[in-house]
């Protein structure tokens, strides 16, 4: 049982700033609050759960097992990406375990039902007996996979798991906004990935929110990331502008990677007079974005257990040219050079979870001038955690 009430933790959040409290600790230290975030943070909001270069090509299934959720994300022969509990409509077993290329169908190993990748059942063998694969009072149409609402955006999928969350286009406008000043929704189509360019990912002993939490700010860097900071100094940093779902930082330094002279593509419409700047926004829960005239970057958290989460990094490249093998130099190095930046971040990260078993931490003081964009994250997850317990602050 969770000690501290959503009320209580609404209401000190919610102060001022130099007064504010941060969320308990149990919120990141129990199985309790683990499961709640899903249920009543991540469920109701648009939450990433994968990449559409995990499906390589048409016809392919990814399994994705998210917060205790077995889901499936499939891709049909017209490319529509869509996502599907990954349960037999059967006798609910988990259907699809590996990713992998189909023929079209996907095949419970239980009693061989077969769903095509829209989800609809087709073939229930011997349901009316032996040889008969058919039976009248079994309505096929009832067998179909549990489908999730989904959107793709930025080479992300992302699915609303309550299906309550507003519109996708309306939940990430003022997002958009913001990126269209340096680059319109046509030219980030432009950004492409692949399996091999740019693709890793950490493994951190903390719970979720602690990495959005990291992400969030950029006080961190002299001491996190000194080398970073030499290049990309803290001064030249600024907040992004606070929006319902979302917060982040930006660079006014951003130094284009130059390897034997040559530069990646970047965006044709980028202003010229802002090569320099990079925006760093958390769109929540779960997705850190880094926008550069010439790549972008996704981490996706995929929270594994209270204390565990995985990061899935994609990096992408502008146009398909610019994944030809004469970047292959410069490939390897900008995933060097942010698989440096984010491993810098691990022990940080760790480093909280623990002290968050700490019963003389008590939610912490925020630095008024610094940690804006972490009390943002704290009031969002806390507002949550209110509707989705049905209460109101008194
Ligand atoms: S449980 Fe899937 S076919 Fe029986
Ligand atoms: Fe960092």
């Amino acid at each position: 049982m969770l000690k501290e009430s959503v009320i209580e933790i609404h209401r000190n959040i919610n102060k001022p700033i130099a007064a504010a409290v941060g969320l308990p600790n149990e919120r990141y230290t129990s199985d309790e609050g683990f499961i709640e975030d899903r249920e009543k943070v991540i469920a109701p909001s648009w939450a990433c759960i994968g990449f559409v270069d995990d499906l390589p090509e048409p016809n392919y299934v990814y399994p994705v097992d998210f917060m205790g959720l077995p889901l499936l994300i499939t891709r049909d022969n017209d490319d529509v990406i869509r996502v599907f509990h990954n349960v037999c409509s059967h006798r609910g077993m988990h259907l699809a375990d590996a990713p992998c290329r189909t023929n079209g169908l996907v095949r419970c190993p239980y009693h061989s039902w077969t769903y095509q990748l829209d989800g609809k059942l087709r073939g229930t063998p011997h349901i009316g007996g032996f040889g008969v694969h058919e039976h009248p009072e079994f309505n096929k149409a009832e067998g179909a996979l549990r489908e999730v609402r989904t959107e793709t955006w930025l080479g992300c999928v992302f699915v609303n798991l309550s299906g309550t969350a507003e519109d996708f286009q309306s939940y990430i406008a003022p997002l958009t906004r913001q990126f269209n000043e340096l680059c319109s929704v046509d030219e980030r189509q432009r950004f492409v990935s692949d399996n091999q360019s740019g693709r890793t990912q950490l493994t951190v002993k903390s719970n979720w929110k602690l990495a959005v939490e990291n992400y969030l700010e950029s006080y961190h860097l002299p001491s996190v990331h000194p080398e970073l900071n030499r290049i990309s100094p803290l001064q030249e940093h600024f907040s992004l502008d606070y929006f319902a779902q979302g917060a982040g930082q930006g660079s006014l330094n951003y130094q284009r990677l130059s390897i034997d002279d040559k530069q990646l593509p970047n965006l044709a419409g980028w202003p010229e007079d802002q090569m320099n700047k990079a925006l760093y926004p958390t769109l929540y829960p779960n997705t850190l974005i880094g926008l550069h005239s010439d790549h972008l970057f996704i981490m996706m958290l995929q929270p594994i257990s209270k204390d565990e989460t995985v990061e899935h990094v994609r990096i992408s490249y502008v146009g398909d040219d610019a994944l030809d093998s004469q970047y292959t130099k410069h490939h390897k190095t900008m995933l060097d050079n942010w698989s440096e930046v984010f491993g810098e971040d691990i022990f940080a990260v760790e480093r909280m979870q623990k002290g968050r078993n700490s019963p003389g931490y008590l939610g912490g003081k925020f630095a008024p001038a610094m940690d804006e964009p972490t009390v943002h994250f704290h009031r969002w997850v806390a507002q949550c955690l209110l509707r989705g317990s049905n209460t109101e602050p008194s």
